[in-house]
């Protein structure tokens, strides 16, 4: 076998949520650029169907989700194996932060939605791909997108969710014990700081500049950045590593 970054891509379906998303848009053209089959996904077709039009080859696919519709996740998923050939793996990046100034301004309704989707809808379309990566028989890649606030516990108004990176992650290592025995890898990635809308929305300039001071590397991520431990998992390179979750922070932590 020639040796290639996306080892054991080529021709494989992949399904890439919050693809419109700044890191989403990133992954999403470099699984492209490996000769797998991706379907995008995210909540407006507009914006999933700009993302598709620049990505590399032919074959892909955007569809257009809520993923808070848990009852919709079967839909995409059969819709993949349907449209891209096969399911071979999911990378659910689909996510939002509510960031707020303080505790006391958190909302039952963002406690809500946060755990809606980062959590709740990563648990079972998961399992829906999961369930298709089993009975496809070539076994398969779940990763799943945790947050440097899985381990500091957030910052104020971002305690929520930072809760629902937590839970993504210690999900990530029980979806990895339960699909081993069907070679169906689970991982995460843990991104620090990346530019894109969902860090710069409502952030002062001053802790911007304050996140570059921490982080060793002296510098946020550029989304591009995040995608390649995103391929490597997916790809017959990490075939050995399930339950990890890769830190990518510039090393803003350590571990
Ligand atoms: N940007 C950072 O600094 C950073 C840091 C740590 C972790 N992350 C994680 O990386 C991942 C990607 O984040 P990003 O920075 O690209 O954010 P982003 O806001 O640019 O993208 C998130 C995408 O998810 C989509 N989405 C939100 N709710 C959805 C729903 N209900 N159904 C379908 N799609 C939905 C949004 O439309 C958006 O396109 C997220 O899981 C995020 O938590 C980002």
């Amino acid at each position: 076998m020639a040796w290639s970054v996306g080892a054991g891509l080529e021709g494989k379906g992949v399904i890439v949520t919050g693809a419109a998303g700044g890191i989403g848009r990133a992954v999403t053209k470099a699984f492209a650029t490996t000769g797998a089959n991706v379907m995008a996904v995210d909540v407006d077709q507009a914006n999933v169907d700009a993302v598709v039009g620049e990505l590399d080859g032919s074959g892909h696919v955007g569809a257009a989700a809520d993923l808070r519709d848990l009852g919709a996740h079967d839909g995409i998923v059969e819709r993949a194996r349907a449209e891209l050939g096969n399911v071979y793996a999911l990378a659910n990046l689909a996510a939002v932060l509510r960031r707020r100034g303080s505790l006391d301004e958190v909302t039952e309704d963002d406690w809500d939605l946060q755990h809606d989707v980062n959590l709740k809808a990563a648990f079972f379309l998961a399992r829906a791909a999961g369930r298709a990566m089993i009975e496809g028989g070539q076994g398969g890649r779940i990763i799943l997108f945790s947050s440097q606030g899985w381990w500091t516990g957030g910052f104020g108004g971002s305690v929520a969710y930072a809760a629902t990176k937590g839970g993504v992650t210690t999900m990530c290592r029980g979806l990895a014990r339960t699909f081993g025995p069907h070679q169906i890898t689970v991982n995460c990635v843990s991104p620090g700081q990346v530019h894109t809308p969902m860090l710069m929305t409502g952030l002062a300039p001053e802790v911007y500049e304050n996140m570059k001071k921490q982080t060793p590397l002296g510098y946020v991520a550029e989304p591009e950045e995040m995608a390649g431990p995103v391929v490597f998992l997916a790809s017959d390179h990490a075939k050995y590593i399930t339950g990890a979750t890769i830190n990518a922070s510039g090393g803003f932590l350590m571990y």
